[in-house]
């Protein structure tokens, strides 16, 4: 008899910024990084993707793919990877017992929703692409580890592989050509270190110039630096790893400074050059100099992703003297009071696993 029934799964996954970037691509097909990352996973309810994955056998024959109200084009190499690995570890489930429904073989509608307040202008394939293999993986009911499921969010978008966890992540590049080792894992849980707060500066909700993915593809192919920056990763992995073990906060903001700085020395390196700052950007990277000069020590740290709005990481107990301090400085800039807006943040646990 045909299977009449509909199958639904719905899952959450948040945003996540990296403290030690991902910027090149050893192969674009797979999308295997150059170099190791390593990212806190945001908690605010708002910086989510919400996604629900349906299948029916009567559903029209094209899988397909509604982002905030959106179709979507699912034809691309990425989406297909994601839709393919997932189905074939479902066909694997349906093989060992008879008695599971084919779903498999059944077309997939997901429907998507980006919870960001709409002025955040922030990079959305992370928390895009981990929610999306989330929700398939449990419309599956597949038994993947979160490990292992971020090998198949990888190749949606590189970033999303450290959305499926909480807290502290590391994406390890991996050496097989395969890309069978290029996976994330959870360094620390959020729980780890409860004073670490991160602070959302949009200054610009624009959509970003130069893409991430087009960015880093130029910046491998021209920058005579970016070797130099691959080759500086490792061990700034390793102290980074370190001091969210120790929570010592002056290391990991030395080492996040250092490492968004290095990125960015690499795309105004790469020809034609790419700009992701701009002058609010650079006044915010001030005014973290001037609140770290007054505490005598590093008691904030900023990162820039491909784009100019800011994210300053602080703890607690350093509240008043970095975001008050943000407030009453960058107030009066253009591109902050009128269109920007600030997100306050903590780290957080990672995709709802049901
Ligand atoms: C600057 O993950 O968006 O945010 O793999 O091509 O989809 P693709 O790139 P993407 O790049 C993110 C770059 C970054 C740094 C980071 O998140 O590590």
């Amino acid at each position: 008899m045909a299977d009449s029934k509909i199958y639904s799964a719905s899952t959450t996954a948040p945003v996540n910024i990296a403290v030690i970037k991902y910027w090149g691509k050893r192969d674009p097909k797979l999308n295997l990084p150059t170099n190791s990352s390593l990212s806190v996973t945001l908690s605010q309810a708002d910086l989510r993707t919400h996604t629900t994955a349906t299948c029916s056998a009567f559903f029209p024959a094209q899988d397909s793919l509604l982002l905030n109200g959106q179709l979507q084009d699912v034809s691309g190499a990425r989406t297909q990877a994601c839709f393919r690995e997932l189905r074939s570890l479902r066909a694997k489930l349906e093989e060992q017992d008879p008695q599971f429904p084919k779903l498999s073989r059944y077309p997939l509608r997901i429907v998507s929703e980006n919870n960001f307040p709409t002025a955040a202008g922030l990079a959305s394939s992370a928390a895009g692409f981990a929610a999306l293999v989330r929700a398939i993986a449990d419309l599956y009911q597949l038994k993947e580890s979160p490990v292992e499921l971020s090998r198949i969010a990888r190749q949606g978008s590189g970033s999303a592989c450290r959305s499926l966890f909480g807290g502290y992540v590391a994406w390890e590049m991996g050496q097989e050509a395969s890309g069978t080792d290029s996976t994330a894992v959870q360094v620390a849980p959020a729980e780890h270190w409860p004073e670490m707060q991160a602070l959302i500066l949009v200054v610009s909700a624009a959509k970003k110039g130069v893409s991430s993915t087009a960015g880093m593809q130029a910046t491998v192919a021209t920058s005579s630096l970016f070797p130099a920056r691959v080759a500086s990763v490792p061990q700034r992995m390793e102290d980074m790893i370190t001091a969210i073990k120790e929570q010592n906060f002056e290391s990991f903001g030395r080492l996040t400074m250092k490492d968004s700085n290095s990125f960015h020395a690499t795309c105004l390196d790469t020809e034609p050059p790419i700009f992701y700052l701009n002058d609010v950007s650079r006044a915010a990277i001030r005014v973290v100099e001037d609140i770290n000069k007054k505490a005598g020590k590093i008691v904030a740290a900023y990162t820039f992703d491909a784009g100019p709005n800011a994210v300053i990481y602080f703890e607690e107990k350093s509240t008043d003297a970095v975001a008050g301090v943000f407030k009453e400085r960058l107030g009066h800039l253009e591109g902050w009071t009128g269109k920007g807006e600030s997100i306050r943040a903590s780290a957080t646990e990672g995709v709802d696993e049901k």
